[in-house]
């Protein structure tokens, strides 16, 4: 089978999106990039049942070059970010407070200094109805120079050199957003970090934790 690596970890991330409550039902849908190929979840199967066979191969164009079922009612999002970016693996997911923090502000206020995760201030992509060529514009304008966006009155959408990277960024995401949500929800005013400090805890990010010694 073609790609059939890509095709299980595209499985096991809608598994864990639905095990994590990041997704309810079908919601949400997970790609990844390969060459010129592209390894996208089914339309509307229920995560648990769903086989790596049941995960179809696209053409950047989104032609069908192995699939037995019909692909993510996104596929033209997944392919917007593939088109203008050098991502290679994207997830959306119907997080909860991402997508409740997506109905009231244009951008994620800074409010926890995790925000320098994405690369810069977090986008609202404004809404537009599911799977129209708009919404996959408006995304893929939210996203640039950026590995998360809101989806307004929708979700979130990650996006990175690698699933495995883009499913660790997820949790932090929402996480984000919680914390925004509720410090907004106190009806204080919220301090917010700004953008010189957001660039400096980026670079402090890039080097956390344990890094290569040259010795392994
Ligand atoms: P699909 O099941 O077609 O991927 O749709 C889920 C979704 O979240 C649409 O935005």
């Amino acid at each position: 089978m073609r790609l059939e690596q890509q095709r299980r970890e595209v499985v096991e991330a809608c598994r864990s999106l639905s095990r994590s409550g990041l997704v309810v039902g079908t919601a949400g849908n997970v790609s990844i990039r390969v060459d010129d190929l592209v390894a996208i979840s089914p339309s509307g199967v229920d995560y648990e049942a769903m086989s790596p066979r049941d995960v179809g191969i696209h053409d950047l164009d989104g032609n069908v070059v192995d699939a037995v079922l019909a692909p993510s009612s996104e596929l033209a999002l997944h392919l917007a970010v593939y088109g203008s970016s050098d991502h290679t693996a994207v997830v959306h997911t119907h997080a909860p407070a991402s997508t409740a923090l997506s109905t009231i502000v244009d951008e994620v206020p800074a409010s926890h200094y995790y925000s320098a995760l994405f690369g810069g201030v977090i986008r609202v992509a404004p809404y537009a109805t599911f799977g129209t060529r708009q919404l996959a514009d408006n995304v893929a304008t939210a996203l640039r120079d950026r590995s998360a966006a809101l989806m307004g009155n929708h979700g979130a959408v990650l996006a990175g050199a690698a699933l495995p990277k883009v499913m660790n960024l997820v949790p932090y995401l929402e996480y984000v957003c919680d914390v925004a949500l509720r410090a907004m929800a106190t009806g204080a005013r919220v301090r917010v970090l700004d953008d010189a400090e957001i660039a400096e805890v980026g670079r402090l990010l890039a080097g956390y934790g344990q890094q290569p010694t040259g010795q392994d």
